[in-house]
């Protein structure tokens, strides 16, 4: 699809990632609406862009949200399925001073679950059904999976729900085809953004050091990744990964 043609919510887009695949939207000619549970965030995107609060994790939010971005854009064909959080932590742990073992919380589980999964599989839902009462096609989503879904020490959450959307970008491909929707993945590897910026030192350089382009990527690199899923008609069901050659 042309990017001036899309009528495109981005979620997750009042920071990070998020935020610079809406600013290129823009200038590209789409027409973007950002939702954001960040709201404060959000007022500091650029003019142009619709943008409204959004918890993805709740299901009434994501229905009213869908039915807002349409209705301000007069229309919808696009998605970018970008909102995320982690709550790392290994499954059992065992501190070696005490010998006292810690699990993985309830809480970590369902929270990443909830927005990474549950979240971005309603968005999904949400969009589609909208586009098909609509008549609304040709349509595309791209959904942003992560290098962790092939597994990464201390990110069951995190692997389990990267993994489950990069699997079912296949399972959609194949469901939406009929209503003239593609569907794709961008699997990032470590890009520099709010969400990594909290990361301790020694992590990171040991990181960094294993990544064979030799340095942390930036939104630009997965934006290229994303632009190309949106423009060639040809490409559905896939994952691309965009993470310097590193390996997990
Ligand atoms: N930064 C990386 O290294 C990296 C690597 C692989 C994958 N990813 C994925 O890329 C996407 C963007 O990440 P980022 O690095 O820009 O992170 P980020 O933390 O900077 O941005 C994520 C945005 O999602 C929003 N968000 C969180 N929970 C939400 C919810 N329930 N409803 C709506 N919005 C919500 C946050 O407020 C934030 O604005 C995420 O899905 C992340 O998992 C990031």
């Amino acid at each position: 699809m042309k990017l001036s043609d899309l009528k495109i919510i981005i979620t997750g887009g009042a920071q990070g990632m998020g935020a610079y695949f809406a600013t290129k939207l823009l200038e590209a000619g789409a027409q973007v609406a950002v939702g954001d549970v960040k709201d404060e965030l959000l007022a500091q995107l650029p003019a142009g862009i619709h943008r409204r609060k959004l918890d993805v994790s709740n299901e009434a939010d994501v229905v009213a949200f869908v039915a807002w971005a349409n209705e301000q854009m007069g229309g919808l064909n696009g998605l970018v399925n970008n909102a995320g959080i982690l709550r790392d932590g290994l499954l059992v742990k065992k501190d070696r001073a005490t010998g006292a073992v810690t699990k993985l919380t309830t809480e970590q589980w369902n929270a990443v679950i909830g927005v990474n999964l549950t979240g971005a599989t309603w968005m999904v839902r949400e969009v589609v059904a909208k586009m098909v009462e609509t008549e609304q096609k040709p349509g595309v989503i791209v959904n942003i999976s992560s290098i962790a879904r092939h597994g990464n020490r201390g990110q069951s959450n995190y692997t389990a729900a990267k993994a489950a959307l990069a699997a079912n970008t296949v399972t959609w491909s194949k469901e939406f085809a009929a209503f003239g929707i593609r569907v794709g993945a961008v699997a990032p590897g470590m890009i520099e953004t709010p969400m990594t910026q909290g990361m301790n030192q020694k992590a990171r350089d040991a990181l960094v050091a294993a990544i064979p382009v030799g340095r942390v990527g930036v939104p630009e690199d997965i934006w290229l990744g994303v632009k190309f899923v949106l423009e060639c008609d040809y490409f559905n069901g896939r994952t691309i990964d965009v993470d310097g050659g590193l390996s997990m």
